[in-house]
Order: structure tokens, then C-alpha cells, then sequence
């Protein structure tokens, strides 16, 4: 059994985008992805929050796609759960009406932690491409592991649906090394290419001995959180109650007993930003880009779709990077 072998995948920009000290990354940039037809953008949108929202937010959703489309954002990431389909079924409805139907998309979707036996795996593929209008998806994510379903079984199903045409890439989420090391050694020609797991400055430790395996396997860290949820935007840092939603989804981020030295730690993040110019986002985004992981952010009106890409667009330079990584660990100094 042999896990995925060593290739870091290395960036490729468009050459115009070459970012200088503080500048202007102008378009999301692609990394290959070795097995796989398409390469994977370095900055996607994920669409979770459709599954929470009612049915009367459903117009700002689509815009919210449709703005992110507009922008240059090519990579959205959904899943079954998502409001139990509801999310998949959105983004292909907005796909759908995009230009040629968006081929130049790099949908990615996950199979539910329930559903990890090889039947449920192809049943659950096939609706999701029902649901996606798309013969295919780009990349298909294990959601999580269930201790109690063989990887074994699992690994394979997808591996035939890979070989079929159906998945461009295989990929899990929430995967730690062991079960990362057993998964890619179930695979015969295809490779594991992706790990999906939390990752974010103020969420970091428990992610880290993950990304050094992924860095050595050539598995892509895609990081999801990665504004932890507003924080790292400048949100909830004035004393206003943070929803009981956020809280509740976030738990981690926004337990009453770590709250407040996080919320001190982004306010010297805001101050950071400021010194040197660039968006607090920019921070959150870069620091993670430059650890090797593609953040996949959140967003639930169209404006927000603007702001993240302002601050994808200013890259801080890596002494600001290394100052930010400082704070978010809490060292002052
Ligand atoms: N594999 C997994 O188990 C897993 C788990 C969690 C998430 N994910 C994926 O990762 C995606 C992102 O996760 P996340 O939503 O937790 O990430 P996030 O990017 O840290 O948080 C997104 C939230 O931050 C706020 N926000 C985003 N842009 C903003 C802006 N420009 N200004 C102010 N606030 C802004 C919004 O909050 P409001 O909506 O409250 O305004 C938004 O919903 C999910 O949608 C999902 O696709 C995967």
C-alpha cells in the first residue's frame, strides 16, 4: 500500500499576474492537478451557507453565484448535505445559465459521511449530477470519514467512477494522516489529490501535522474557513453579539471562553492590514496561500463576493505575512 506520490503541485498565473511586493494579483491563478483534466483554481467559493438559508433568500443566493461567476471565480464547492441537495441544485441552476453552460467551472461536491458504502457512493454521484445538470464533476470529495464503512470499498467506487469519466479527481475532507495514508493506498491508477480540511490563522495547530503530509504526498490542502467566518474580516470584533447561528456552526471560534483574546488578536490583524495597506482579508488568504493551502471562502451577498476578491488582489508582502502569523498566535510583541 503505497500513499499518493510526492509531486507539489506548483502554481501557474497568467504571466501578467506575477504579484510584486504588495501587488495586485489581478485573476484567480490554477494549479494542476496531477490525474485530472482540469487545474484547480487557488481561490474558490463555497456554497454551505445555501443549505442554511430559506427559500426567500433564494434570488440573493443565485446573485451571489452569478457575481462570484461574473468575477472570475471558477471553483465552487458544494455537497449533498448542503441543504440536502438544495445548494447543488442551485449552482447548477446558475451554471446552467451562464455562458455555454460553464464548462470552464471546476465543480466540486461530496458524498455524505452516510453514504460511504460503494453503492450508496454511485447513488449518490448520480444524483448529485442529476441535481448539478452536469455530466460530471470535476472533483468528488469523501465529506468525512465514517469509522464504521471499510475506506477499502469506498476508494474503489470512486476510483471506477473516476476511470468512468464521471469524476475528474478524487478527494476527501476531514481526513487525518492515518486515514489519508490508508485511503490513497486503495487506489490503483487514480491518486488522492485533495484534502479538504478547516484551516485558517486563528485554526491552525491541529491542521498542521495534516498539511505536512499533504506537502510531502502532493496532496492540495483546500482550506475551508478561511475567514473564519467573518472574524478575519473585521466582523464582530466591536462588542456586537455574534448570532446565535455563527456561534453554533463555529463553535470552536466563537467559545465564550476564547472569544475575546481571538477577537483581540484580530483587531491587532486589523491594525496590521492597515500599517501595510492591503485589506484584513488579504492577510487571511495570503497566509494560507503561502502555506500551500487554497482557501475556499464563504459568502452570503453579492458585495461580499467584491470584498474577497479586493483582498485576493493584494498580496501582502511575506514580512507582513510572517508579522500576521505572529499575532494570530497570540505573540504580541
Ligand atoms: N468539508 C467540510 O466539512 C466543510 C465544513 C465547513 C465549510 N466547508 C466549505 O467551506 C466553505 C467556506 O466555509 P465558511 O463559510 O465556514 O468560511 P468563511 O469564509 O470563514 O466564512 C464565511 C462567512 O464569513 C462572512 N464573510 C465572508 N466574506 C465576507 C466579507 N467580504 N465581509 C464580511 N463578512 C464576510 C460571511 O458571514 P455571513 O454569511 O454571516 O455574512 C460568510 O458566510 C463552505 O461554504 C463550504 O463550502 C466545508
Amino acid at each position: 500500500m503505497t500513499p499518493a506520490k510526492p509531486a507539489r503541485p506548483r502554481a501557474k498565473r497568467p504571466a501578467r499576474a506575477a504579484p510584486a511586493p504588495h501587488g495586485v494579483v489581478p485573476t484567480i491563478g490554477t494549479i494542476p492537478l496531477p490525474g485530472s483534466p482540469k487545474p484547480h483554481p487557488e481561490l474558490g467559493l463555497g456554497l454551505w451557507a445555501l443549505g442554511r438559508w430559506s427559500a426567500e433568500d433564494e434570488a440573493r443566493t443565485k446573485a451571489t453565484i452569478g457575481r462570484a461567476f461574473e468575477l472570475g471565480f471558477r471553483w465552487f464547492d458544494t455537497a449533498e448535505v448542503y441543504g440536502s441537495g438544495r445548494s447543488e441544485r442551485i449552482l447548477g441552476d446558475v451554471l446552467a445559465r451562464a455562458a455555454g453552460g460553464a464548462p470552464d467551472a471546476f465543480v466540486v461536491t461530496k458524498v455524505s459521511w452516510e453514504h460511504l458504502r460503494p453503492s450508496q457512493v454511485r447513488a449518490s454521484l448520480v444524483n448529485s449530477l442529476e441535481r448539478l445538470g452536469r455530466p460530471s464533476v470535476d472533483l468528488y470529495l469523501v465529506h468525512a470519514p465514517d469509522p464504521h464503512v471499510p475506506l477499502s470499498g469506498t476508494m474503489e467506487a470512486l476510483e471506477a467512477l473516476w476511470a468512468e469519466g464521471k469524476i475528474g479527481a478524487i478527494g476527501v475532507s476531514n481526513f487525518g494522516v492515518g486515514e489519508l495514508e490508508a485511503a490513497a493506498g486503495y487506489l490503483q491508477k487514480a491518486r488522492l489529490v485533495v484534502n479538504q480540511v478547516r484551516y485558517n490563522l486563528f485554526d491552525r495547530d491541529e491542521a498542521e501535522p495534516v498539511r505536512e503530509y499533504c506537502a510531502r504526498h502532493g496532496i492540495l490542502i483546500e482550506a475551508y474557513t478561511p475567514l473564519a467566518r467573518g472574524l478575519l474580516h473585521g466582523r464582530y470584533l466591536e462588542g456586537k453579539r455574534v448570532p446565535a447561528e455563527i456561534r453554533r456552526f463555529a463553535a470552536r471560534l466563537f467559545d465564550p471562553g476564547r472569544l475575546p483574546e481571538l477577537q483581540a488578536r484580530a483587531r491587532d490583524l486589523s491594525d496590521l492590514a492597515q500599517e501595510a495597506h492591503v485589506p484584513m482579508a488579504s492577510l487571511a488568504l495570503h497566509w494560507l496561500r503561502r502555506q500551500g493551502a487554497v482557501p475556499v471562502v464563504g459568502a452570503s451577498e453579492p458585495g461580499q463576493i467584491d470584498s474577497n476578491l479586493e483582498a485576493w488582489a493584494h498580496r501582502p508582502t511575506d514580512a507582513v505575512l510572517d508579522r500576521a502569523d505572529a499575532i494570530a498566535r497570540g505573540d504580541r510583541a
